[in-house]
């Protein structure tokens, strides 16, 4: 999927005033992922949820592609640390940060928000994408270029996990293509601790609930009893290990 939505919500206090609650009756933790033009918006959003009943945990946005300025605290190694550590401090929930793969080193970026106190670091968001209308001459999408989702992007977002696993000892959330139970189990042995599925729930609205019920069966072909048991579990060939 390419898309260039954009960030669109109704903003943060009808989201605390009209969606949190019925999100917080749900059996399933809500995790209130925020994005900010500046540093303060973000640390200003962090602390309006902070102690706010039924926020399990804060995602902060810093690598949605489509929004002016959007991507700069995820591809600057200071900014990130630096605005990590602000919504950290304002809010007593635990933080996540979601990355953008479109950076030369993401093991860089994942090692300056553990720096600023992230609980755990999302990879991947979309990757920049661009298609074309060449009888038209003009840009498919309204905003030029969008992000690229879906099974697409699947080996570069296991590429994005390894390297973060790789590189920091906080647990990583991941994402990207993943479609199937094969591509959760994927992840998990690439070091994932947990998963998000975002775009086969549009062709497939109950995708995640197989997954769920499938992960016992799964886990149990590796002799795993949980989802820890299986977690960065990949032995790379000795030769390869020496040049990644
Ligand atoms: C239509 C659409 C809207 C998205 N909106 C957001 C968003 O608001 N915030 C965000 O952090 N990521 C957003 N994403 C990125 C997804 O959360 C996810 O990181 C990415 O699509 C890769 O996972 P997937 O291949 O399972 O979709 C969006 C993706 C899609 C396809």
């Amino acid at each position: 999927m390419l898309n260039s939505i954009g960030l669109d919500n109704d903003g943060i206090d009808a989201f605390i005033a009209h969606h949190l609650p019925y999100l917080s009756r749900l059996r399933a933790p809500t995790i209130v992922s925020i994005a900010g033009r500046t540093y303060d918006e973000f640390v200003e959003m962090a602390g309006m949820l902070d102690g706010c009943d039924g926020a399990a945990a804060l995602e902060l946005n810093i690598s949605c592609p489509n929004v002016s300025g959007g991507v700069d605290f995820g591809t600057d190694v200071e900014m990130c640390r630096r605005v990590v550590q602000g919504a950290r401090d304002a809010c007593g929930l635990p933080v996540l940060a979601k990355l953008t793969p479109n950076v030369a080193d993401i093991g860089q970026m994942a090692a300056a928000a553990a720096d600023g106190g992230a609980d755990a670091i999302s990879v991947i968001n979309t990757l920049l994408g661009m298609s074309i209308d060449w009888r038209g001459q003009r840009p498919m999408l309204g905003n030029g270029l969008g992000g690229l989702s879906g099974p697409a992007i699947k080996p570069i977002a296991l590429r994005a996990v390894y390297q973060v696993a790789s590189a920091v000892d906080t647990p990583v959330v991941g994402i990207g293509g993943i479609a199937n139970i094969d591509d959760v189990m994927e992840f998990l042995v690439a070091g994932a601790a947990a998963v998000q599925v975002g775009t086969a729930n549009f062709y497939d609205p109950t995708v995640s609930v197989r997954l769920i019920d499938q992960l016992p069966a799964a886990l149990a072909e590796l002799g795993a009893t949980c989802v820890r048991d299986a977690v960065g579990t990949l032995q790379m060939n000795d030769s390869v290990a020496a040049k990644t």
